[in-house]
C-alpha cells in the first residue's frame, strides 16, 4: 500500500565516536558482579561464539561500586573492561543511578520518594529515590564522576549510558518544592496559574504558590491541568537529572556517544520526543506486553516510533528479551523464532544493533525468571542456538534507515491527558495510536510542533490537546495539497486541558470542515454505510453528531442516535473519523484514503 523509501545510513560522529562497533551492534545487558570471577571467562567465550560485540555494564551496580558512602571498589569493573577489550566486545559503561545503595537510603531518608498517597518508599527493589532531592543528585554525580575519571580512557568504552529506564514519580517535599518551582517558571503570575487549570471550578482558586501540592490522594477527581502539569513536571525533573550527568561526562569525554534507555509504557512521565534531543542516539528498551501477531505489531510501532524520536537518524534497541518477559503480574514467552523476527524488525526500522536484557540469567532476585542469552540451563538452549544464528544473520546485514510518506502524530501530552480525571470515556491513546499504524502497516512518526512538510498523509489519532501552532502547521499541510486524517477526540481541548468552545473537533473544525455538536460512547456496534468500502462497516466503541461545514460525508451511521448522520467525512484532503473501525475496516480505509488522494 505505502511505498518506502530506504536511505543510507550516514553515520555522524556524535553516534561513532571512539568506539561504536562499524556495523550492527549485537549484545546486550552484562552483570558479572552477579557472578564469580570463573564464570566470566566462560562468558568471553559464549560472547564471542554469538558474535557479541557490545555489552552494557554496570547499570544497578551502585552499591558494588560504591559499597559504602566514602569505599570505591572500582577494580573488578576494570577487570571486566579488560576482558571486554581483550575479546574485541566494546562496553556501554552505565551509571548505576537507578538503584541508589541501602546506604544511601539510611544516610538521606528524605531522598526516598513517596507516593501520592503519602506513603514514604523504601529501599529494597530498584528507582528508590526522588529524582528532586539534593542529596540524591549529589551522590549521583559523585558516582558518575568517579566511573568518568576513572574509565574515560578505557579502550573499551564505546559508549556511556545514563541512569535506567527514567521514570520514576515522587510526591515528596522535596518534589512539591521543585513542583512549585517549574510552575512559577511556567506560568509567572498566580492568576495565570489560576486561568490555565480552571481552579475556580470547585473553589481550588490558588492564593499563595506554598499552597500547590503535587497531586496527591484526595477525596474525588483531581484538577486535569494539574495533573497534566505534574506529568509534564516529572518529565522536567528527570530531564535534568540526566542532564546534570550527561554534561559531566561530556566534558571529559566529547568523543564518546552518551544516551539512556527510553522506556515506554502509559506509567511513565517521560517525553521522549523532547528527551531524544538530549542524547546522542536514541535508545530503546522494547518489551512487548502481548505474545503472537500482537507482540509483531507492537514491536512494528516501537521501531518506527524510535526512528521518529531519531528524527529519521540510526536509533539503537538497547534492551528486548530473547524469551520470557515480565509485564505487570506475570510473564509471558516469545515463540521460538520470534527472537529474530523482532530483532530484524527493529532493524528494518532502523536500529543500528540489536541488544539483549540479559547476557546470562540470574540465580536470585526479581527478575530470575526474566529470559536471558546463557539462561539457567546454559548455553546448550534453542534461546542460545537462536542468538548465535542471528549473530551471524547480522553480520551481514546492511544497516538502513526507512522512510515513508505518510506521517503518523504521537503526543506524550494527549497521552498523559487522556489518562487524567473526568475524561469523557476512558480511551487508550497508545491503543488508538497502534490502530492507526496498524491499518498503515508502517509510518513514521512525528510530533506536534515540528514541521510535517515531508509527508504526502499525515495521520492524527486522539490528538486530544492541540495548541493553535500545531493546528495551523496541519491547517497549512492541506493547503499545500497534503492529506490529512484525523480521528475522534482530537483536537478537543488546549495544551492546558481546557475545551475549546464552539464545538470539537476545536481548532481543526475549519480545516476538516465540520461542527461536532455532540459525543457519544457507543454501547453496541453501529452499522455505516459507506459507498467507497467494498463491505459494509461497523462503527464501534464512539460516535459524534456532526454537522458538515464544508464537508461531504463519506459514511453515514445506519443505526443508533446519529442514523443518518456522517460518521466519516472528507473536506478537500482532509478526512475525519469519529467512530471506531476495525482493524480490517480501518486497514481498508486508511488505502481508500490513501489510493483516492494519490
Ligand atoms: C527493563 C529494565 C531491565 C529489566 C528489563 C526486564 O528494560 O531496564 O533492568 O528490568 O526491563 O524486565
Amino acid at each position: 500500500m505505502l511505498t518506502q523509501q530506504t536511505v543510507n545510513v550516514a553515520y555522524d560522529r556524535a553516534i561513532d565516536g571512539r568506539g561504536l562497533p562499524a556495523g550492527l551492534c549485537y549484545g546486550g545487558d552484562y552483570n558479572p558482579e552477579q557472578w564469580p570471577e570463573s564464570v566470566w571467562q566462560e562468558d568471553m567465550a559464549l560472547m564471542r561464539t554469538a558474535g557479541v560485540n557490545l555489552v552494557t555494564v554496570g547499570v544497578f551496580a551502585w552499591s558494588s561500586l560504591q559499597p559504602r558512602p566514602d569505599v570505591f571498589e572500582l577494580d573488578w569493573l576494570a577487570r571486566v573492561l579488560d576482558l571486554l577489550h581483550a575479546h574485541g566486545i566494546g562496553a556501554v559503561l552505565a551509571t548505576p543511578t537507578a538503584s541508589p545503595p541501602p546506604w544511601f537510603s539510611r544516610l538521606h531518608p528524605d531522598a526516598l520518594p513517596m507516593t501520592a498517597d503519602g506513603v514514604r518508599l523504601i529501599h529494597g527493589s530498584r528507582d528508590t529515590y526522588c529524582p528532586s532531592a539534593p542529596a540524591y543528585l549529589a551522590a549521583a554525580r559523585t558516582i558518575c564522576a568517579t566511573l568518568v575519571a576513572r574509565f574515560r580512557d578505557h579502550p573499551a568504552l564505546a559508549m556511556w549510558h545514563v541512569h535506567n529506564e527514567y521514570g520514576a514519580v515522587c510526591h515528596c517535599p522535596h518534589s512539591t518544592a521543585a513542583f512549585r518551582t517549574w510552575l512559577r517558571d511556567r506560568y509567572r503570575t498566580l492568576d495565570a496559574l489560576n486561568d490555565a487549570w480552571t481552579t475556580a471550578f470547585w473553589g481550588q482558586g490558588y492564593g499563595d504558590w506554598d499552597e500547590i501540592e503535587t497531586p496527591r490522594a484526595t477525596r474525588y477527581l483531581a484538577n486535569p491541568g494539574q495533573d497534566l502539569d505534574f506529568r509534564r513536571f516529572c518529565s522536567d525533573a528527570l530531564l535534568a537529572a540526566y542532564v546534570q550527568q550527561r554534561d559531566l561526562i561530556r566534558a571529559a569525554t566529547p568523543d564518546v556517544p552518551v544516551t539512556t534507555n527510553f522506556v515506554f509504557g502509559p506509567w511513565v512521565p517521560v517525553d521522549h520526543a523532547r528527551w531524544a534531543k538530549e542524547v546522542d542516539i536514541v535508545a530503546i528498551d522494547d518489551y512487548p506486553s502481548e505474545a503472537g501477531p500482537g507482540a509483531d505489531d507492537q514491536t512494528a510501532f516501537a521501531g518506527d516510533l524510535a526512528r521518529g524520536w531519531a528524527r529519521g537518524r540510526p536509533w539503537l534497541l538497547m534492551e528486548s528479551a530473547p524469551n520470557l518477559i515480565h509485564t505487570p503480574g506475570r510473564m509471558h514467552a516469545k515463540e521460538p523464532g520470534r527472537l529474530a523476527v523482532h530483532s530484524l524488525a527493529h532493524v528494518a526500522r532502523g536500529s543500528r544493533g540489536v541488544m539483549f536484557f540479559q547476557w546470562r540469567q540470574p540465580r536470585g532476585g526479581a527478575e530470575r525468571f526474566h529470559s536471558a542469552v546463557v539462561t539457567h540451563a546454559g548455553a546448550d538452549t534453542r534461546v542460545f542456538r537462536e542468538v548465535v544464528a542471528l549473530g551471524e544473520r547480522l553480520r551481514t546485514t546492511v544497516p538502513a534507515v526507512p522512510r515513508h510518506p505518510t506521517a503518523i502524530v504521537f503526543d506524550a501530552h494527549s497521552w498523559w491527558a487522556l489518562q487524567g480525571p473526568g475524561l469523557p470515556t476512558a480511551v487508550d491513546y497508545l491503543a488508538e495510536v497502534r490502530a492507526a499504524h496498524k491499518a498503515l502497516g508502517a509510518a513514521d512518526v512525528v510530533f506536534p510542533g515540528e514541521p510535517v512538510d515531508a509527508y504526502r498523509t499525515v495521520v492524527v489519532p486522539a490528538l486530544f490537546l492541540l495548541d493553535d501552532a500545531y493546528a495551523e502547521v496541519l491547517r497549512r499541510h492541506v493547503l499545500r495539497g497534503g492529506t490529512l486524517v484525523v480521528s475522534y477526540l482530537s483536537g478537543v481541548c488546549d495544551a492546558y486541558a481546557r475545551v475549546r468552545l464552539g464545538g470539537y473537533p476545536g481548532a481543526l473544525r475549519d480545516v476538516l470542515g465540520i461542527r461536532v455538536e455532540e459525543f457519544q460512547p457507543l454501547a453496541a456496534p453501529v452499522e455505516l454505510g459507506f459507498p467507497a468500502a467494498a463491505v459494509p462497516e461497523t462503527g464501534m466503541f464512539w460516535s459524534e453528531r456532526i454537522h458538515l461545514r464544508g464537508a461531504v460525508a463519506e459514511a453515514t451511521y445506519l443505526g443508533g442516535s446519529w442514523k443518518g448522520l456522517p460518521a466519516i467525512t472528507r473536506h478537500g484532503r482532509a478526512w475525519y473519523l469519529s467512530t471506531r473501525l476495525g482493524p480490517e475496516a480501518y486497514a481498508r480505509t486508511m488505502a481508500h484514503i490513501v489510493n483516492t488522494e494519490r
